[in-house]
This record gives C-alpha cells, sequence and structure tokens, in this order.
C-alpha cells in the first residue's frame, strides 16, 4: 500500500474526514437551523450531481481523506441517494475505502435504511430532540415524531450501527427531557450525544445566556447517572462518558454518552474536517466566512491536479478555531441547513 498523503493544515492538523451536504432542503424547520420560511435556496442547476460527487469526494479520498460523512438539509431528501452511497462507498484512495456515514433526521429511513446498508452506508446519526410529539411539532416546525422513531428502529433492524443519536437542548423546550432521552438510547444500545446549541440559526437568534451549557446537562444527567470519562478521544468532537446507575460506579455501564461541547470547550485544536457544500464549495471550518469552489474548475474540466491544489490551498488558510468566543465573531452567512453539519 502507498504511503497515506497527509492533508496538513498551517497548524499541523491532519485532515481525515470530509462532510458532505447534499441539499439544503429539509422536511423539517427546527428553530436552531431554519427559518420558518423564506428560505433562500440554492439554485438547483449549482447542485452536484452523482457523477460529481463521486468526482470531488474522489480526489479528496486519493489525497488523504478517510471518512465521509453525508448531510444537509436533509440527505435523504435526495432521490438518488442510494445511487450517491454506492458511489462514494466504491471509492477507493491510500487508505482503501473511506468509511461513509450519514447524519438524518431519520424521516424516510424507514423506507431506506435496507438499501442504504446494502449501497455501502456504515452508520447514521440520528437527530432526537424530543420524544413528545407537541414538543417536536414546536421544535421542528412540523408534525413528524413517529416517522423519526420509525428511521431509529429500521436503522438498528438494518445494521446501520453504532447508532448514535444528536440532541440540542434548548432551554424551556426540551431539557426536561435530558434524561428520558438518554435512557431511550441506552435501551437501544445508541449513543446519544448532547451538543451545544451553535450560532448558525437561519433567524441569528442564539444567544449566549440562552445556550445550555455542557455543564449544566452534565448536572441534570447526573442527579441520575454515575459518568465516567472514556480516555481517548482524538479528533471526535464528542467527549465521551461510561454510563451507570448514579452512587454505583462499579455496576455493569448502562452504555456511553456523549457531550460535544462546541462553545464552552471548544475542540478546534483537534479538528480533522473539511466540509464540501451541495453547491461543490470546499469549507475548512463549520464557521468560515470563505468557501474555495470546487464546482466550477470541475465542470470547466479541470483535472485533479488543479482540485487537488485548491484542497490544499484552502487547508493553508484554516485558522486555528472557530472564534465564537472572540467579541468580533460573526455568524456565517450560510444557515447550518446550507453548510451541512
Ligand atoms: N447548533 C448545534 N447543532 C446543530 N445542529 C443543527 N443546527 C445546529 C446548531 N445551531 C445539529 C442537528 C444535527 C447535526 C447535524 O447538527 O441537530 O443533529
Ligand atoms: Fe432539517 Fe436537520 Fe436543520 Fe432540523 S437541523 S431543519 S432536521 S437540516
Amino acid at each position: 500500500m502507498r504511503g497515506l498523503p497527509l492533508l496538513v493544515d498551517g497548524h499541523g492538523r491532519e485532515h481525515r474526514d470530509l462532510r458532505v451536504s447534499l441539499t439544503d432542503h429539509c422536511n423539517l424547520r427546527c428553530t436552531y437551523c431554519m427559518p420558518a420560511e423564506g428560505v433562500p435556496w440554492l439554485p438547483k442547476a449549482t447542485l452536484l450531481t452523482v457523477d460529481e460527487l463521486v468526482a470531488l469526494v474522489g480526489i479528496a479520498v486519493e489525497a488523504g481523506i478517510t471518512e465521509v460523512r453525508l448531510t444537509g438539509g436533509e440527505p435523504l431528501l435526495r432521490a438518488d441517494i442510494v445511487e450517491i452511497v454506492a458511489g462514494l462507498a466504491a471509492l477507493e484512495g491510500p487508505g482503501g475505502h473511506p468509511e461513509v456515514s450519514m447524519t438524518t433526521n431519520g424521516i424516510g429511513l424507514a423506507r431506506l435504511a435496507e438499501p442504504l446498508a446494502e449501497a455501502g452506508l456504515a452508520r447514521v446519526n440520528v437527530s432526537l430532540d424530543t420524544l413528545d410529539a407537541d414538543t417536536f411539532k414546536r421544535l421542528a416546525r412540523r408534525d413528524r415524531l413517529s416517522d423519526t422513531l420509525a428511521g431509529i428502529e429500521a436503522a438498528g433492524a438494518a445494521g446501520l450501527g453504532p447508532l448514535k443519536l444528536n440532541t440540542v437542548l434548548m432551554r424551556d423546550v426540551n431539557t426536561a427531557e435530558a434524561v428520558d432521552l438518554l435512557r431511550f438510547a441506552l435501551e437501544r444500545g445508541a449513543e446519544l450525544r448532547f451538543i451545544e446549541q451553535m450560532p448558525l440559526d437561519a433567524g441569528h437568534t442564539w444567544t449566549r445566556d440562552g445556550m445550555v451549557t455542557a455543564d449544566e446537562t452534565q448536572a441534570w444527567l447526573e442527579q441520575v447517572f454515575h459518568l465516567e470519562p472514556v480516555p481517548g478521544r482524538g479528533a471526535a468532537p464528542a467527549e465521551r462518558y461510561r454510563v451507570r446507575p448514579r452512587g454505583e460506579p462499579d455496576a455493569t455501564p448502562l452504555g456511553t454518552v456523549g457531550i460535544i461541547a462546541s462553545v464552552t470547550r471548544p475542540f478546534c485544536g483537534a479538528c480533522d474536517r473539511l466540509r464540501l457544500t451541495a453547491d461543490g464549495q470546499l469549507r475548512n471550518c463549520l464557521f468560515a466566512t470563505a468557501e474555495s469552489d470546487l464546482r466550477t474548475p470541475l465542470r470547466e474540466g479541470a483535472g485533479r491536479a488543479e482540485v487537488t491544489r485548491r484542497i490544499h490551498a484552502s487547508l493553508a488558510s484554516k485558522l486555528p478555531g472557530h472564534g465564537i468566543n472572540d467579541p468580533g465573531f460573526l455568524q456565517p452567512r450560510r444557515p447550518m441547513s446550507a453548510i451541512g453539519g
């Protein structure tokens, strides 16, 4: 095997993980992500086709990417999703086939989990912020809790694991459910990850005081559970904890829980992620204010060398951190649904 090429940025961070947004559309309107209405959709002609996705991700895999995470908007809304997964899973670089995973709201998984697993999808992260239908309707502005729950069951049955569930706690909306959500995940052998809300909502309503912190979340969980840190985090955003019943530090663990404290305990120093938007723009950070256009050169017939050069140029300009905690912080122009988690 050839040596794995290094995608190293100006701060010595090796990049292995590419998050690929497949669409900015979604069948939900989560308040922390999208506006209720009036979304400025990407022009359809700018969206990467299956062939373009396979070509661009293929170049990235050749350059050293080993993990590809499909995101959105909602990736399952792409009619060609099974074909996309099959094309990406078949890619081969110096590190072998990339691991292809997906972040989804789960709606549609009841139908697609099996074919996606067959096409080579390794695992899914499903967003689950509440187990209460009314709260779901308030938070996601759509009445689809039962579809998400059916999707979670289908993912388990299709072997798309280890299954991860993502929860964003919002004050006075779903904070009272933290323990119930964790119990739900533990019962299914899934790992729940609590993600601090980041300033990425289309309405720019995020405030530091409104945000539920990782410390608060942990304090709520510790009223019921004993949490023991799992060592060896690497480049992963989540700090992981073994979960046991409170007061029983020697009991068999019930499972693990993750805390993604992007705001209060930033983990930019270990970041190994690059992002490709649905319209073919490479971003070196969720919070980057600049993007590097890969779609235009690809459509104009540029070869692998030119695209690889642009990937390395984007890496070279990656900042050391997201700067959310700096006084001059600017929220990116695109909302989360158009960047891809
Ligand atoms: N802050 C934190 N997490 C967010 N997500 C979407 N918007 C935000 C935000 N503003 C989460 C979704 C999904 C993952 C891709 O990112 O809940 O699980
Ligand atoms: Fe859709 Fe995910 Fe955004 Fe919710 S967070 S609106 S499910 S893209």
